[in-house]
This record gives C-alpha cells, structure tokens and sequence, in this order.
C-alpha cells in the first residue's frame, strides 16, 4: 500500500464540454470524487493524499473560471467540515496563501485549526501550487539559514532539501495518478516525485470511481521498485 498517493485531478472541463455542459459543472462534480477518494484513503488508512485543486499556472484562466473556483473551495471547506472531522482527516494546504480571497483563507483556517489534532489520513490541498516555486522557496530559506549562521554550506543534502520544502516530515510519493489522460506532471510536487509510480487513465476527474481507484492501487501494487537497484531474485545473473 503507498504511503502517499498524490492526485493530479484533470478532465474536469473536458468531461462537461463533451456532454453539452460548461466546464465549471465538471469542477462541480469533481467535489464528489474527492469524497470518494477521502473516504477510500480512510478505510485504506493512506498516510497522505495530496490533491492538485489549483496550479499556479491555473490563473491565467479566464476570471469567470477562476472565480466559480473560488467559490468551489470556500463551499467544499464549509460543507465537507463535519465530514472531514467524522473522517479524522487532518487537513494542510500547501502554495502559496496571499492570492486567494480573503473568504477562502478564512474557511481555510478554521478547517484547518479544528482538523489540527487529528490522526487519520493527511488531506492535503495543493492549491496556488508550483513546484519550482516550491523549491524555489525552499532555497530562499535556506540561503537564509546560511546568512544568519544557523547552516553550515556543507549541511545543505538531500534531506536538507526536503526539510525546506511545504511536504518537510512526509514520505515522498509513492503513487502519482493523473486522470484525464495527459502524460505530464504539470509542475506537481517535482523534488516528491522522484520516484513515484506513475498511474496516467484516459478517465476523467468527475467520473473517477472507487474502482478505478482501486485499479491504480492494484496496479501499484504489481510495481517492481528497484530504486536504482535490481531485482533481488535477478541477484543470481550477474
Ligand atoms: C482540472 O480540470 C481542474 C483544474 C485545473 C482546476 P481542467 O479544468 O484542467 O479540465 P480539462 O483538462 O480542461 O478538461
Ligand atoms: C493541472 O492540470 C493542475 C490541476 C489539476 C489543478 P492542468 O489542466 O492545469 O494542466 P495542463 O495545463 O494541462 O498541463
Ligand atoms: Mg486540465
């Protein structure tokens, strides 16, 4: 079973322009997919699942778009909240916060503050987010370190890195799934990802289902993860 499994949640427009529909009904339906994925890490007790909501290259999008959004996020943050708690779903967002209104922050914080305590799985919410721009951030801190005197140059590793970053604690991704059929990672979590399974259906976001979750989770399963190295029963050939 992965420890993280990280969603890239695409199709939704896609999904509502081929049955007649504007794109903002297929953002609407994809709440409902999020339900379902929570429920499953639940029962599955998926340490961590992160969900790509918004990139930071998603604002170039006209404003109607980003607004519906918006408002999207501040409803699921309000009417998911008890579920959420039933769940003990531990809630963190990670991007960056001062582009989004004041309104959503706000939900934001109270889900956040009340879900703080809890011990199920860690739903986290990747919204306004970009990788390099998390690296990026990553590096500025640690800059900073060095400058103050807190880090030695010769301290910055690998796991330096990771310590700087939004995930710092996490294990990295174990399953990356992307609906919607693209193969690309569209700047989603790119230092976590390294070496991700990588799990790519044609399936939309909004007509994503428990079973297809599952397959990807079969799918994963059946993975051989050398790491680097090679199978242990190939030890023998060489
Ligand atoms: C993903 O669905 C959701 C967000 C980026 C917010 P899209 O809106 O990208 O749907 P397609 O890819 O255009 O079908
Ligand atoms: C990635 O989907 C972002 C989210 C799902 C939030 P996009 O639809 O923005 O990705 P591109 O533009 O096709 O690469
Ligand atoms: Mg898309």
């Amino acid at each position: 079973m992965p420890r993280h499994v990280a969603i890239i949640m695409d199709g939704n427009g896609r999904w509502a322009q081929l049955r007649g529909m504007p794109r903002i009904e297929g953002h609407r339906r994809g709440v409902d997919t999020v339900r379902m994925v929570c429920e499953a890490c639940t029962e599955l007790k998926i340490k961590v699942l992160t969900l790509y909501c918004l990139s930071s290259e998603n604002w170039k999008r006209p404003q109607q778009e980003i607004d519906f959004l918006m408002e999207l996020f501040k409803q699921y943050l309000i009417e998911e909240r008890d579920l959420i708690m039933k769940q003990d779903l531990k809630l963190q967002v990670i991007g960056r916060k001062h582009r989004l209104p004041a309104d959503v922050l706000s939900e934001m914080q109270t889900t956040l503050q009340l879900s703080a305590n809890n011990q199920g799985t860690k739903l986290q919410l990747a919204v306004d987010y970009g990788g390099r721009d998390e690296i990026a951030q990553a590096a500025q801190a640690i800059a900073q370190g060095v400058q103050d005197g807190r880090l030695q140059i010769d301290a910055i590793d690998e796991q330096c890195v990771s310590d700087h970053l939004f995930t710092a604690g996490q294990p990295d991704v174990d399953l990356m799934i992307r609906t919607g059929g693209e193969m690309r990672v569209s700047n989603f979590l790119l230092w976590q990802l390294s070496y991700a399974e990588l799990w790519v259906t044609e399936t939309c976001w909004p007509e994503f289902s428990r079973e297809d979750f599952d397959a990807a989770l079969n799918g994963f399963a059946a993975r051989d993860r050398r790491f680097g190295g090679i199978k242990t029963s190939n030890l023998g050939d060489v």
